[in-house]
């Protein structure tokens, strides 16, 4: 049971695609430092797994019904914490989809990727995110010091991917990098509009991280995969905004 107070204490964070992967353990470290964390879910039930798995850790979780690409969801989540909670303190913009690998063989399809994959790709990975962060900003602007994570990927770098020396350069998943490539641009405009405020907004690639979506050969697990995600959402005051960061590390866009 965690019984320290600390910085955390009376603030609440959302965390989208919270019920599993890196979003999960980014719900967990933030409930640790004394966040009240709502998993988002499109399915409640994995949803209300994931909060009690972490009820029974003593973190004060709740879960929220959260497809990302339903209006209805996004208003509800508005409704919830504007009712419940009047703010929003930490938007962790984590739930995404890559739909490229299982088809994908070599890693460079770019001449016949479907328009499908490429739409269904970035309506969850930017537009839906984008119209989340829209519709959550008049809370997150009444929280003291809001902060919003955007998980983005070094796959999203354009510069990493002109760079045949990169370790990266060879991964060409069109539909998933320039969905990634796009939000690393949201996160750049986003943080030029509210640079008068408390509101910091960041970009994370979080590593290559063992989940279902960075796979079975990936470099960490998911707890050290959340460390950048908690870190760019704890920010102090004078900390960065606008920036593309994997721990200590700022990436190039
Ligand atoms: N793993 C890596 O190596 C890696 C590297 C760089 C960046 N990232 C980024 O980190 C973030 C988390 O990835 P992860 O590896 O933890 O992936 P993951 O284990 O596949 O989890 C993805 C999460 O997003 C949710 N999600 C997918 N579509 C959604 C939708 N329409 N509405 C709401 N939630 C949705 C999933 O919900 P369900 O359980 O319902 O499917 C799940 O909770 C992603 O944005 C990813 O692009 C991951």
């Amino acid at each position: 049971m965690i019984t320290n107070t600390n910085h955390l204490d009376g603030k609440v964070a959302f965390i989208t695609g919270g019920n599993r992967g890196i979003g999960f353990e980014t719900a967990r470290e933030l409930g640790k430092l004394g966040a009240n964390v709502v998993i988002g879910a499109r399915d409640l039930q994995k949803g209300e797994a994931a909060a009690e798995t972490l009820r029974s850790e003593g973190i004060q979780a709740e879960s929220l019904k959260f497809n990302i690409t339903l209006a209805e969801d996004r208003q509800a989540a508005y409704d919830f914490f504007d009712q419940r909670y009047g703010k929003l303190d930490i938007l962790i913009n984590n739930a995404g989809v890559q739909k490229e690998i299982e088809h994908l063989s070599p890693m460079n399809q770019t001449s016949t990727v479907s328009p499908a994959v490429l739409y269904e790709t970035f309506n969850a990975n930017f537009f839906s995110l984008v119209e989340t962060t829209q519709q959550l900003l008049p809370l997150i602007r009444k929280a003291p010091a809001g902060r919003i994570v955007n998980l983005s990927s070094a796959l999203g770098s354009l510069t990493l991917h002109a760079n045949p020396a990169s370790p990266i350069y060879g991964v060409k998943l069109l539909a998933y990098n320039s969905s990634k490539a796009a939000l690393n641009s949201f996160t750049i405009h986003l943080a030029h509009e509210l640079m008068d405020t408390p509101i910091k907004v960041n970009s994370a690639h979080p590593g290559w991280v063992k989940t279902e979506l960075g796979g079975k050969y990936a470099e960490i697990d998911a707890t050290e995969g959340s460390r950048t995600s908690v870190k760019l959402a704890t920010l102090p005051t004078d900390g960065p905004t606008g920036k593309f960061y994997h721990l200590d590390d700022e990436l190039p866009w």
